[in-house]
């Protein structure tokens, strides 16, 4: 188990599902809030840390916006993407695809310009440092409504050329993917990838019309799919990819047991499973420790830890080169 460990450390990874806020620690958010004059509900580190005991996903929401709300200049973003950045680079992520939620801030004041300029610019100095990829991901909220996305779709238009995609994401069930119908239309008329959450809490419903009707590039989640023998068939004739997340669904619920996550099942049905963190300031561990819950609470094998980190590499949405690249590497590894 050891040396299964050793290795998930070692071999190049990707992440390809970050929600760029939920990196926010708590040292970083007081040291945030400080220079910021802003208060936080919780007035120390610990007790803020105490906050994070979670029974679904909604209960995690309310303090993720909280959280995020002392993010107001352009150094803010910057400094909170180069703190994840730095950390996953001493993990041997080599490629990221990184969400941010514009309406998360457009609704505090903060302009678009302001977050994405800080996000943008630390996403191309770990490439000039490390020569680590990133792809970026504006996700819409979807407890808000089909105007505001749209909204945010305009305020976007003019730094189309940093944005690879778009994806859906916050509290999920009441609010279907179909509600963004038209907006995915036009995202994808304007060339942009597209992802959402899906079958995170929400029914295999939801995953149908991320497929079917909004025609995903990606499934974020997608762990009730496995409820549904003709959705799983259809997502592997589509050869879609399931960004899973175990140690979020361990903390929101989703799982009761690592033991139980059903990641191998995954595995073994033939789906393009990958692992990711999610947000990993709120729940416990960034990928190297994802890696390691599961090699210490599923027993997964070499094979299959093999899988997943190819998994994450050919279902990223790096260049082709890149991939080529990096899977050259994680073969040597593995051999
Ligand atoms: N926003 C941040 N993390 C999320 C998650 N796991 N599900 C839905 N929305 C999110
Ligand atoms: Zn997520």
């Amino acid at each position: 188990m050891d040396n299964l460990i050793e290795l998930s450390k070692k071999m190049p990874k990707t992440e390809l599902h970050l929600h760029i806020e939920g990196t926010f620690e708590p040292e970083q958010m007081f040291a945030i809030a400080q220079r910021n004059n802003v208060k936080l509900k919780y007035s120390t580190v610990d007790a803020l840390k105490a906050a994070y005991q979670f029974t679904n996903l909604q209960d995690f929401l309310d303090l993720y916006y909280q959280g995020m709300s002392v993010l107001l200049h352009e150094a803010d973003f910057y400094d909170l993407t180069m703190a994840y950045l730095e950390k996953v680079n001493s993990e041997n992520v080599v490629h990221v695809e990184i969400f941010f939620d514009p309406q998360g801030h457009l609704s505090r004041g903060v302009s678009f310009d302001v977050q994405i300029r800080g996000i943008y610019n630390a996403l191309q100095d770990a490439e000039k440092k490390w020569g680590m990829t990133s792809k970026l991901i504006m996700s819409f909220l979807r407890h808000l409504s089909e105007e505001s996305a749209f909204d945010t779709l305009e305020q976007a238009k003019p730094y189309l050329s940093w944005i690879d995609g778009v994806g859906l994401d916050s509290s999920e069930v009441g609010h279907p993917p179909e509600k963004f119908l038209r907006v995915f239309e036009a995202c994808k008329k304007l060339g942009l990838k597209v992802t959402a959450h899906a079958g995170e809490e929400g029914p295999p419903e939801y995953v149908w019309q991320a497929i079917d009707q909004i025609g995903v590039d990606r499934i974020d989640h997608g762990n009730r799919a496995l409820e549904d023998d003709k959705l799983i068939d259809t997502i592997k004739e589509r050869n879609l990819t399931l960004t899973v997340c175990p140690l979020s669904n361990l903390k929101l619920c989703v799982v009761n047991d690592m033991k139980d996550h059903p990641i191998r099942s995954m595995l073994k049905l033939g789906l393009n499973a990958t692992v990711n963190s999610d947000d990993p300031a709120y729940f416990g561990g960034y990928m190297n420790d994802n890696y390691t819950s599961l090699i210490n609470d599923t027993g997964i094998s070499k094979e299959e830890l093999f899988q997943l980190a190819k998994n994450g590499i050919t279902g990223s949405w790096m260049e082709e080169h890149h991939k080529e690249q990096h899977l050259k590497q994680l073969n040597s590894l593995f051999a």
